[in-house]
């Protein structure tokens, strides 16, 4: 677990995760009630299956954020990179555990997650949520994606490249010269 930096943070702390986090992330997982839970995974999750998708969370090719609040952590948003090619979309999901929502965390995560994404090569975010999901659609308005209703909604954020870093080109030290001889 690697702190962050995050101004915008009302409590906790944030965190970026990796595979060594992925326990805490199956824990926190379990801690869901069962309307989050059905509401992070679009249906019914049995406990068995929580290890896999934490470890697939966490996996080196994906990235994941989370806030740690007196040191359990309560919310996850995970960022599924798409193949390798440049362009690619990306896949998001978030879950804050339900005395911990509508705190602003969820806001905290997403937005951490988006430029992520970005300078991981995605072209675009992509994300669903059950059309009753009032909380999640807010958020994905406030951060400008598109929403397509179809049963669930689907909202896409396009994203651009990020800015070329400009490498300073600076010149070699001038070597001193040796005094010549006498
Ligand atoms: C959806 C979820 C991630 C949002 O996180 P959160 O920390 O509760 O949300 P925030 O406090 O950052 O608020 C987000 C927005 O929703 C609004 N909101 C919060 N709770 C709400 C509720 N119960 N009903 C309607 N709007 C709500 C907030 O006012 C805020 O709106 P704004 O952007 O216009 O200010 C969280 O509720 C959650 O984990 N739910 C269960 C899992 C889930 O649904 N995941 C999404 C699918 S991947």
């Amino acid at each position: 677990m690697e702190a962050l930096e995050s101004p915008r943070l009302p409590l906790g702390r944030l965190v970026r995760l990796d595979g060594a986090d992925a326990p805490d992330v199956a824990a926190h997982y379990r801690r869901l009630d069962a309307a989050a839970r059905y509401c992070r995974f679009a249906g019914v999750v049995p406990d068995a299956l929580l290890e896999r998708l934490a470890a697939e969370a966490t996996h080196p090719a994906h990235r994941c954020f989370g806030v740690v609040i007196d040191g359990v952590l309560r919310g996850v948003a995970e960022c599924r990179l798409g193949s390798p090619v440049a362009g690619a979309p990306a896949e998001v999901a978030l879950s804050i555990e339900s005395a911990w929502q509508g705190q602003g965390l969820g806001g905290v995560l997403l937005g951490a997650l988006i430029p992520e994404a970005r300078v991981a090569g995605a072209r675009s975010v992509h994300l669903s949520a059950l059309a009753a999901n009032a909380a999640m659609l807010r958020l994905a308005r406030r951060y400008g994606m598109t929403l397509t209703r179809d049963g669930e909604i689907e909202a896409v954020l396009s994203l651009s490249p990020p800015e070329a870093v400009a490498v300073p080109v600076r010149a070699p030290a001038a070597k001193s010269m040796p005094a010549p001889a006498a």
